[in-house]
């Protein structure tokens, strides 16, 4: 493992194998330096091919991406130019308390300038499997449009950048551990009706849509998620816990952890300096 101290962080470096490790000295310092990045990304995404298509997730996600509805990004990210759309969602109405996409328009996309129809969610009125149906629908005519890009490898979306938050269990976005959505691998899209974490029914971007981005960031916070980070990152040998974070393998694309002191506190492969 690479380290290199960078100064607001408490500790920045690249794991042989499991991405760039960025970890904060706190929550606050976390939301700043992930606004910063976000912003960063889309700006280079612009310039590159004129948009920006990133994915969300739900949970705790959106309240750390807050700051980016503040000065300067309010006013300096060229938000036209964002695609949304969502990693996962639980399939209940929009106006629905647990709707990630009613968390992600009041936490963000109605603070900032995003052009309505650049905002690509599920359609709450179908049932989960056509939901997830349409949506991958909608996807591929993005493809096709050029709006999201193509992967180089394989027919799979590659999205700028997909963010993705971390149940204590090992889930990313609705991919749960030992349940069959794992193996889905000719779908960009696939649902489950029997989801751990209520609501039960949801959508989520299966494991080849997530490792053909361009980006991956998954952002985890608390000491409750430490032994999952734990399992998630470090070499843990031949008795490694198939656990979903630790599937998250970006192909040709990048892996970056956002990670607090306190959900990184069981990490082997760091040593804080204090
Ligand atoms: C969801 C999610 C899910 C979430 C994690 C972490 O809709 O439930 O997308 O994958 O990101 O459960 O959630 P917290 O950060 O709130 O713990």
């Amino acid at each position: 493992m690479q380290t290199e101290l960078v100064e607001s962080m408490a500790f920045s470096g690249v794991h042989r194998d499991r991405g760039e490790l960025r970890i904060h000295e706190s929550v606050e310092e976390l939301s700043t330096n992930l606004a910063d990045y976000i912003a960063d990304l889309s700006e280079a995404s612009v310039k590159e091919r004129g948009v920006f298509a990133i994915a969300l997730s739900g949970g705790s996600l959106i309240g750390l991406m807050g700051k980016l509805c503040e000065a300067p990004y309010n006013k300096t990210v060229d938000w036209a130019k964002w695609y949304i759309f969502w990693a996962d969602e639980r399939v209940v109405a929009k106006n629905h308390a647990d709707s990630n996409y009613k968390l992600a328009k009041e936490g963000l996309l109605s603070k900032v300038p995003i052009v309505p129809s650049h905002v690509h969610s599920i359609n709450d009125s179908l049932s989960a499997e056509e939901a997830g149906d349409e949506y991958e629908f909608d996807i591929r005519q993005l493809v096709k449009a050029r709006m999201v890009c193509v992967s180089d490898i394989s027919d799979c979306p590659k999205f700028d950048l997909i963010l993705l938050g971390m149940g204590s269990d090992g889930h990313v976005a609705s991919l749960f551990p030992n349940h069959s959505v794992l193996d889905v691998k000719n779908q960009w899209v696939s649902f489950i009706t029997d989801s751990p974490k209520p609501p039960p029914e949801r959508i989520t971007f299966t494991l080849p849509v997530i490792n053909s981005a361009s980006i991956v960031v998954v952002v985890v916070t608390g000491e409750s998620k430490a032994e999952a980070v734990h399992l998630a990152i470090d070499d843990l040998g031949p008795n490694c816990p198939s656990l979903p974070a630790r599937m998250v393998q970006p192909t040709n694309g990048k892996l970056v952890w956002f990670l607090d002191k306190p959900a990184a506190s069981k990490l082997e492969s760091v040593q804080f300096c204090e």
